[in-house]
């Protein structure tokens, strides 16, 4: 989408998966979803340093609804959980620095049952820009027939336009619609755009997103670029499914892939070797990289998955990379590969400054004929960034 948004991944925090749709907040006090949740949020968002390494989006998704429309038509938080209002929260959360997100859906319902935009969006704009809205999550449930979802799309996105605020507009309908979605309308209606399955919390979930975005590699790296992403869900990255190796793995995927950065995790109590991962600054930087380029798959050996990223600068017609070593293995030992950047298609002759992003900030020079090698643990990775080198 053409706004002057997301001219690089956008980066945040969403609730759903971690939180899901816990509304029992006298049972479960710290966790459901509530003003009290965003607002701990934002604190540790502001105070622990994910603002400064650049997370700024604080994003509600599913569950914050009341059931009806106020007598104007407008939807309205559940009372008890938000005795607030969305207005004050979203000033809470921008007098920390950040940026404030909502959840929609285009549908008559949202998926998990609140009030959908059908037949309101116009006024669910206006209403989200008058609240203080940054960036709008619409999903895609109930909606019959989904033929109209492209459409939909490019109005409602013409509607925030029409308010005038600056909101980031994230969209569900190329995965609800599969084979039949329209990328040419994404990349036109949206800033970014799920395509495939709620990411849980586990190492399979993982890896069936990336199996996806493999075997549809060429469709999706074409589509992707400034102001409009391919989303293939939050990072689970400390939580209860990932080993710190398996978060060093998608942490590298989705820097790789120019993903957007969304954390899904209770940042209170947040192990500190996770929080490391999330805030590398190496991975932050291939991510955010300005060419926006989605990196690709460039071969794999013996199960360890290569995958390339051209980033800036570009010297003398090179580019600079980050290549990641994803193992697919599960067998035993940290696996050695060796290999020459050549070998993946990298020719700088002058060679490229390496930083290894996981484990120091220490540079080295490489030529791309060196016999270089990595070990990769299982379902581990290890992230390089390569800089080109003048001539
Ligand atoms: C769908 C979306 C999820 C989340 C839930 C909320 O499953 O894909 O990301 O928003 O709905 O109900």
């Amino acid at each position: 989408l053409d706004n002057g948004l997301a001219l690089t991944p956008p980066m945040g925090w969403l609730h759903w998966e971690r939180f899901r749709c816990e509304t029992d907040c006298r049972q479960f006090p710290f966790d459901c979803i509530s003003e009290n949740l965003f607002k701990a949020m934002a604190d540790k968002m502001a105070s622990d340093g994910y603002l400064d390494a650049g997370y700024e989006y604080v994003i509600m998704d599913d569950c914050w609804l009341a059931m009806d429309r106020d007598s104007e038509g407008r939807l309205q938080a559940d009372p008890d959980r938000f005795p607030s209002g969305i207005k004050a929260l979203a000033d809470y959360v921008h007098a920390k620095g950040l940026k404030f997100g909502i959840y929609e859906d285009y549908g008559t319902k949202t998926c998990a049952g609140y009030p959908g935009s059908l037949d309101h969006l116009e006024i669910d704009a206006k209403t989200f820009a008058e609240w203080g809205v940054d960036y709008l999550k619409m999903d895609g449930c109930n909606v019959t027939p989904d033929e109209a979802m492209e459409a939909g799309h490019l109005e409602m996105a013409r509607y925030l336009n029409e308010t005038g605020r600056e909101i980031v507009f994230s969209c569900e309908f190329p995965l609800y619609r599969g084979d039949k979605a329209n990328y040419s309308v994404a990349i036109e209606a949206c800033n970014l755009w799920r395509n495939y399955n709620d990411i849980e919390d586990s190492w399979v979930s993982v890896t069936n997103i990336v199996n996806h975005y493999k075997k549809n590699q060429d469709k999706y790296v074409a589509v992707a670029g400034p102001g409009h992403w391919n989303d293939p869900d939050m990072l689970i990255i400390g939580n209860f499914g990932l080993s710190l190796d398996q978060s060093k793995a998608q942490m590298t995927i989705w820097a790789i892939w120019a993903a957007p950065l969304i954390m899904s995790v209770d940042l209170r109590t947040i192990k500190p070797e996770f929080k490391e991962i999330l805030l590398n600054k190496h991975a932050i930087k291939i991510n955010q990289d300005p060419l926006g380029i989605q990196g690709h798959l460039q071969t794999t050996i013996n199960d360890v998955d290569v995958w390339l990223k051209p980033i800036s600068p570009n010297v003398g017609g090179e580019f600079s990379y980050a290549v990641g070593f994803v193992s697919n293995r599960d067998d035993g030992y940290p696996y050695r590969i060796e290999f020459t950047l050549r070998d993946f298609g990298l020719n700088n002759t002058a060679g490229y400054v390496l930083t290894d992003a996981f484990v120091s900030d220490e540079t080295t020079v490489v030529k791309n004929t060196d016999k270089l090698e990595v070990f990769v643990n299982p379902s581990g990775a290890v992230l390089w960034h390569l800089v080109a080198n003048e001539a």
